[in-house]
């Protein structure tokens, strides 16, 4: 078999064989197809698309290209999650303690941020002393003791979405539904959960511009994981604005604490109750999403989550008096107010243009090597719906940098308005079973 003809028949836009598919993966795996072949034909695969076989069969040649995890040690269902990334994305922080606390068991490996969107891991390490890299038996025990752990991917679990996912991104390749349901699901997949619910974000932050985007990839992934006899469903969820108030590493796990208070922003909280009610009729503690909420609710109004994450984060090494008092956080040098120069109802706050703010405010990493400022980012004062006056405060930003005032223009230009009053889309939009 070669490479080249490989290409050349999904750049004529034909179907690809299992044993096509698994020369590829395991070619490119190992270094014996270069990464222009590799690009070449993820171009392909960008115009050309992928029929259901393909996908399922790209999906499972990744999954099987280096370690799985083995998760038969740990009592009862394996639940986990995966948000496809979005800007305020504290979901895993409130969620994974909730679901934790209702007695579900959650093994979850969770990623870093890179661009305007944040990732799990950045924010976990905010808290002082937490560690994210746990020995595999620690991992284990951790979760049978108290029902949780967030931990970071192993370098040798899915190592060709590893090298193709970099690829991707440095050509052009990375907006195609057959590259990114397989490169989701391969992972979620070799993770070892028994069930996995994805919230498919769609708006201007997220990779899915458009509904129909987000529906058609959250379809796909739903079919790869069934396919594969795990209990798979998503969530298609809003980001034409940041979910929740804050934005950035530690103020977002504040915004987390606060939320597990009973605290939180109202967007947040709905997807969090929402979301775990699916997530425990996954794991078949309750019967119906009405029970699942209730379920949630007592948890969230009892202090039980709150009190499970603090347990997580001692169990990773972490002082959880942060997480009691979120006032010890440290803080940014300069938290500076920012002003409406219009006035009118809020549309829109544009998630990639205040994601992109904060990053360069220092939340967030333009290169893999860049360092994150845990403190840095932005807190929304407003929301979309809100009506503004002239000079009325739209956020804080929060950021060490000297040049900070060279951002705020970015910063306000991403809050879009209208004359008229804005109709507020609902948090999650629709499920995919
Ligand atoms: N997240 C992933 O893990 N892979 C993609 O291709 C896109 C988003």
């Amino acid at each position: 078999m070669r490479m080249v003809d490989i290409i050349i028949k999904k750049k004529e836009g034909k179907k690809l064989l299992k044993e096509e598919i698994n020369f590829f993966v395991k070619g490119f795996t190992n270094g014996t197809i270069p990464d222009y072949q590799a690009s070449s034909l993820a171009m392909a695969i960008c115009f050309n698309g992928m029929d259901k076989d393909e996908i399922s069969n790209l999906t499972e040649a990744m999954l099987y290209s280096g370690d799985t995890i083995d998760l038969s040690s740990i009592n009862g269902i394996k639940v986990d999650k995966h948000s496809t990334g979005g800007v305020g994305d504290k979901t895993s922080l409130v969620l994974g303690p909730l679901v934790a606390s209702c007695g579900v068991k959650l093994a979850k490996m969770s990623g870093r941020g890179l661009g305007h969107t944040g990732g799990t891991l950045d924010k976990l390490e905010s808290i002082p002393g937490v560690s994210i890299n746990i020995e595999r038996t620690q991992f284990i025990k951790q979760v049978n003791e108290i029902g949780i752990a967030l931990v970071g991917q192993t370098g040798s679990l899915v190592p060709c979405d590893k090298k193709l996912y970099a690829l991707r991104d440095v050509t052009g390749t990375v907006d195609s539904i057959p590259l990114i349901a397989s490169s989701i699901m391969s992972k979620k997949l070799a993770s070892g959960s028994d069930t996995i619910l994805l919230d498919v974000k769609f708006g201007s932050g997220a990779f899915m511009k458009n509904l129909d985007d987000a529906r058609e990839l959250a379809k796909t992934m739903v079919e790869i994981g069934d396919s594969l006899k795990r209990d798979t469903r998503a969530i298609l969820t809003d980001m034409d604005q940041p979910l929740g108030m804050a934005i950035g590493n530690n103020l977002e796990v504040i915004e987390a604490c606060e939320t597990l208070k009973g605290k939180g922003p109202k967007d947040l909280i709905e997807l969090c109750v929402n979301a775990g009610s699916i997530m425990l009729m996954q794991a078949k503690k309750v019967s119906s999403y009405q029970e699942g909420k209730e379920l949630i609710q007592s948890k969230l109004s009892s202090g039980e989550a709150l009190e499970k994450l603090c347990q997580l984060v001692k169990a990773q090494g972490g002082d959880d008096k942060y997480i009691k008092d979120t006032s010890l956080f440290e803080k940014s040098k300069y938290i500076i107010n920012i002003y409406s120069n219009k006035e009118g109802y809020i549309k829109e706050i544009n998630a990639l243009e205040i994601g992109e703010a904060a990053m360069k405010l220092g939340a967030g990493r333009s290169t893999k090597e860049d360092i994150i400022d845990p403190t840095a980012g932005i807190v929304l004062s407003k929301k979309v719906g809100d009506f503004v006056s002239k000079e009325e405060k739209l956020c804080e930003i929060h950021t060490n940098k000297d040049d900070y005032k060279v951002y705020i223009d970015e910063v306000i230009e991403s809050f879009k308005f209208s004359d008229t009053k804005v109709d507020i889309n609902p948090i999650i939009h629709e499920i995919v079973e």
